[in-house]
């Protein structure tokens, strides 16, 4: 037993931000930032919260899959900027849509959050402990940003992406994660600081930091690794899958793994020109999009993958 995608949605905020914006806060422009990212423009909250993204998000999901939210046994929400520490973004989720028979927990692999969620519920309904699961993928990263940062913070973004996943016996093929913790301060955040009274505590908020260098060697080595390795346990070669759903931190590392698979980047689906990177909501953004555009038939192949903070990584296979 496997399990199916069966239904997809997504939500942006409201608010655009474009390059040409940033450029009149801080000391950028348009030019460095489409040639150095391929990013346009992104979506950033005002009012909107990653709980209110999600069940927007998650309420498409279950529309497109026919699916009501009391059917749902789990959600999962990929974030690592939930509005709470507790209560965490999946039980606001759950409550939101009603989801009153699911259990709910979030997973906190940054960029491969929606990867990691999908593997979860995967060996959950492999194992028969669950049936029809919501994962989503949902980040408001604007607020772990650092402004006056303009090598991190342009490449950022709001949103959330969704999937229903049911028990199937086609539909997810071979999965292939890992983590890397020595490479963790690369792209970290500590953001809270200690209330403990035992510990000298130095009051000031962290924000998120990057070594952009050592973040772009990592995805271009072990991405395309990745991929091989899932390609490699179906017995297939990268010209059988017809669209590669990366990651969308950057266009020069889909342009990189597209090279060293020897694959088209029309294979390739692109939406950080719009959106950003929105971490763990990137990929399922990705999908929707895709799938809302009606080019996916039963039966394509599809190769899912999500690389960042952890360092984490996480390939998926699928059939549509
Ligand atoms: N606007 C204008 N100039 C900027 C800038 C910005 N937004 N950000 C940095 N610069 C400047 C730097 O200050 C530096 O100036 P200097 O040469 O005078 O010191 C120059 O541009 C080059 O900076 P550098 O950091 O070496 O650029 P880069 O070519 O490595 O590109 C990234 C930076 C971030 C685009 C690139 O490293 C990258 O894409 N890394 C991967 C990051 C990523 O995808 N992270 C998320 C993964 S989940």
């Amino acid at each position: 037993m496997t399990s199916r995608i069966i239904g997809t949605g997504s939500c942006l905020p409201e608010t655009v931000v474009t390059n040409a914006y940033l450029s009149t806060i801080m000391d950028t422009s348009d030019e460095w930032i489409s040639s150095r990212t391929g990013i346009r423009k992104r979506h950033l909250v005002k009012e909107e919260t990653t709980a209110s993204l999600s069940i927007e998000a998650g309420k498409k999901a279950l529309a497109a899959a026919g699916v009501a939210a009391e059917e749902l046994d789990m959600i999962i929400v990929g974030t690592l900027t939930g509005d709470y520490v507790t209560p965490s973004t999946a039980c606001e989720v759950q409550a939101g849509l009603g989801a009153v028979n699911a259990v709910a927990f979030d997973i906190n692999a940054a960029c491969s959050g929606f990867l990691f969620g999908l593997h979860t519920v995967n060996a959950y309904i492999h194992s028969g402990m669950c049936r029809t699961a919501l994962v989503i993928g949902a980040e408001t990263l604007s607020k772990i940003m650092d402004w006056n940062d303009r090598s991190t913070c342009v490449l950022f973004g709001d949103g959330a992406g969704a999937a229903v996943i049911q028990a199937d016996e086609k539909g997810l093929v071979t999965f292939d994660q890992g983590s890397d913790g020595e490479k963790g301060k690369y792209l970290a955040c500590r953001d809270r600081t200690n209330n403990n009274p035992l510990v000298q505590s130095d009051k000031v908020l962290a924000y998120t930091h990057m070594d952009g260098q050592e973040v772009y060697k990592f995805a271009v080595t072990y991405v395309p690794a990745s991929i091989q390795k899932v390609l490699g346990e179906a017995g297939l070669q990268p010209e059988d899958i017809k669209y590669y759903v990366l990651h969308q931190a950057n266009l020069r590392i889909i342009q990189a793994v597209a090279k060293r698979l020897k694959v088209s980047m029309d294979k390739f689906p692109i939406s950080l020109d719009h959106c950003g990177n929105v971490s763990a909501g990137s990929v399922p953004i990705l999908l929707d999009e895709v799938n809302r555009k009606g080019i996916l038939q039963k039966g394509d192949r599809i190769i899912m993958s999500g690389f960042g903070g952890g360092l984490t990584w996480g390939t998926c296979l699928l059939e549509w």
